[in-house]
C-alpha cells in the first residue's frame, strides 16, 4: 500500500454507524448474545438493498434473459446487462465485452486454465503461481503443468507474504509462459502489486492472471491501467449473492479462447455436423444464468459506491488495527500478519489451543471467526502450521466485535490452564 493511498483511507469520511441496520444478519442472536460476524472473508453479509433487488427481480419482472422478445422479459435482460456495465466501470476495464459471468471466482480461474492456457502450454514449459495461493489458484494449474509436461515453479513469498516484484523476477525465465496470483491473500492479507508483476511477467512474454476474490473488496481494482490479463472474483464477497462471479479477459484474448460449456444462448448457428459460437463474453455463458444474481450483483456495487469504497476502506483497516493491539496483549497468541491491517484480516493461533477448539469457544461468545487451513494449504505449509485461526472484519463491524474477539482469545487460553 503505497503512502498517498494511505493516507486517502486514512482522511476520507467516517462511515455511517447507521449502516448496520442495512444487515439484517447483524440482528441474529447466536448462543442468546448479538452476532459478531468475524467471517467476512469466508462470505460477506447482505445489505437489503441487494436482498431487494434480486426479490423485485422475481417478484416483478421474473423472466429468462435474451430469450424472450416481450416487454417483461426486456426488462430482465436490461437489468441483466447493466450489471455488466456496472462491473466494468467498478474494477476499471475498457468494454463491457471484457466481463464474463461466470459462477464465482473458481470458475473463472477453472475457465483460463482449461480455455485459455492449456492450449498454450508445452511439455517443458514453466508456469509460475505464488507459493501461497488460495486452492482455486493453485490446484487448476497445478494439474494443467501435470497433465502437459510442463513445470510448475513457486514464486516465493517475502515475510507479509506479498510476492514482490524482485521475487518474481527471480523466478521469471524465458520458458515461463504464465504467471498466476491473487490480489490480496485469504490468509496472511498481503497485496501484491498487480500492475509491477503484470509488467514482469508480459516483459517475459508470459501472461498475468489475478485471482482478485479478496483483493476486490480491499482495494479497488484497475484492470486496464494495471495491464492484468484476467482477473476473476466472486460477487459474493463483495455483499452481493452467492452463484455469480466475474472473469475479466482482455477482449483479444477471450476472443482467442474455445467455450467451455455448450448450450442455449452461447452459440450462433448450430449446423448438423458443426457449430458456430457467439462472441465474448457471451459464449461463455451457455444456460439460463444467474439472473437474479447478477442483478443482485448490480445492487451490490451500487450499494459500495453509495457509501464510497474509501469510507469502507477506513472501517476496516481500524477494526483490524484495533484487534491486532488487543491480541498483541495476550502472551499466549500468535499473531502471523500483524501488520496487513489493510486486509481486515488476522491470522493467528491461541499457543497450545487447537484452532477448532477456539473456534467453539468463539462460538459459544457468539463470535464467529475461520479456523483450518482456510483452503489455502499451501500457504499453511509456508506458515509451518497444520491450521490458524481467521478473523476478518468489514465496514460493518463495529469496534465492541473487535474488543469481544479480544475478550473471548483470552477464555480460549484460559482453556489451556484448565485442562493442562
Ligand atoms: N476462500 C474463502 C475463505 O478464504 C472461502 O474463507
Amino acid at each position: 500500500m503505497n503512502e498517498d493511498k494511505l493516507k486517502e483511507i486514512l482522511t476520507c469520511k467516517s462511515i455511517d454507524p447507521a449502516v448496520r441496520l442495512d444487515f439484517p444478519m447483524l440482528a441474529v442472536k447466536s448462543h442468546g448474545q448479538p452476532f459478531a460476524y468475524l467471517n467476512n472473508a469466508a462470505t460477506s453479509l447482505k445489505p437489503k438493498p441487494v436482498l431487494e433487488a434480486m426479490a423485485r427481480y422475481y417478484q416483478e419482472y421474473g423472466s429468462s434473459v435474451f430469450r424472450g422478445v416481450d416487454s417483461i422479459a426486456y426488462k430482465a435482460t436490461q437489468a441483466f446487462e447493466a450489471t455488466r456495465y456496472k462491473v466494468k466501470d467498478f474494477i476499471g476495464a475498457k468494454q463491457a465485452e471484457s466481463i464474463v459471468f461466470t459462477s464465482g471466482a473458481t470458475a473463472g480461474l477453472n475457465l483460463v486454465c482449461h480455455s485459455f492456457a492449456a492450449a498454450r502450454l508445452q511439455p517443458g514449459d514453466e508456469l509460475v503461481v505464488g507459493a501461497t495461493e488460495h486452492h482455486a489458484n493453485y490446484v487448476p494449474w497445478q494439474q494443467l503443468c501435470k497433465q502437459k509436461g510442463a513445470r510448475l515453479v513457486l514464486a516465493p513469498n517475502n515475510e507479509r507474504g506479498e510476492v514482490t516484484p524482485e521475487l518474481l523476477e527471480s523466478v521469471m525465465t524465458d520458458k515461463t509462459r504464465l504467471v498466476a496470483v491473487c490480489h490480496m491473500s485469504n490468509v496472511m492479507g498481503a497485496v501484491n502489486d498487480l500492475k509491477a508483476l503484470a509488467a514482469i511477467a508480459h516483459r517475459h512474454g508470459a501472461y498475468l492472471v489475478a485471482d482478485g476474490a479478496q483483493g476486490i473488496v480491499h482495494e479497488r481494482p484497475e484492470v486496464a491501467d494495471w495491464d492484468v490479463d484476467f482477473y476473476a472474483f466472486s460477487a459474493h464477497k463483495i455483499y452481493g449473492p452467492t452463484g455469480v462471479g466475474v472473469l475479466y479477459g482482455k477482449y483479444d484474448l477471450l476472443e482467442s479462447m474455445p467455450p467451455m460449456i455448450y448450450g442455449g444462448e452461447m452459440i450462433d448457428v448450430v449446423d448438423v455436423a458443426d457449430t458456430t459460437f457467439r462472441d465474448p463474453p457471451y459464449r461463455f455463458e451457455g444456460g439460463t444464468p444467474p439472473i437474479a444474481e447478477v442483478i443482485g450483483l448490480g445492487a451490490a456495487l451500487d450499494y459500495i459506491n453509495s457509501l464510497g469504497y474509501c469510507c469502507m476502506q477506513q472501517k476496516t483497516l481500524q477494526l483490524c488495527k484495533r484487534a491486532v493491539r488487543g491480541l498483541q496483549q495476550n502472551p499466549n497468541v500468535e499473531i502471523y500478519n500483524p501488520d496487513n491491517y489493510f486486509s481486515g484480516i488476522v491470522s493467528f493461533n491461541v499457543k497450545g489451543v487447537h484452532p477448532h477448539d477456539a473456534a467453539s469457544i468463539y462460538d459459544r461468545e457468539g463470535i464467529q471467526v475461520r479456523a483450518g487451513h482456510h483452503c489455502a494449504q499451501p500457504a499453511m505449509r509456508w506458515l509451518r502450521q497444520n491450521a490458524t485461526l481467521r478473523a476478518s472484519f468489514a465496514f460493518y463491524n463495529n469496534e465492541e466485535e473487535a474488543d469481544r474477539l479480544v475478550t473471548a482469545t483470552k477464555k480460549a487460553g484460559d482453556f489451556l490452564d484448565v485442562f493442562f
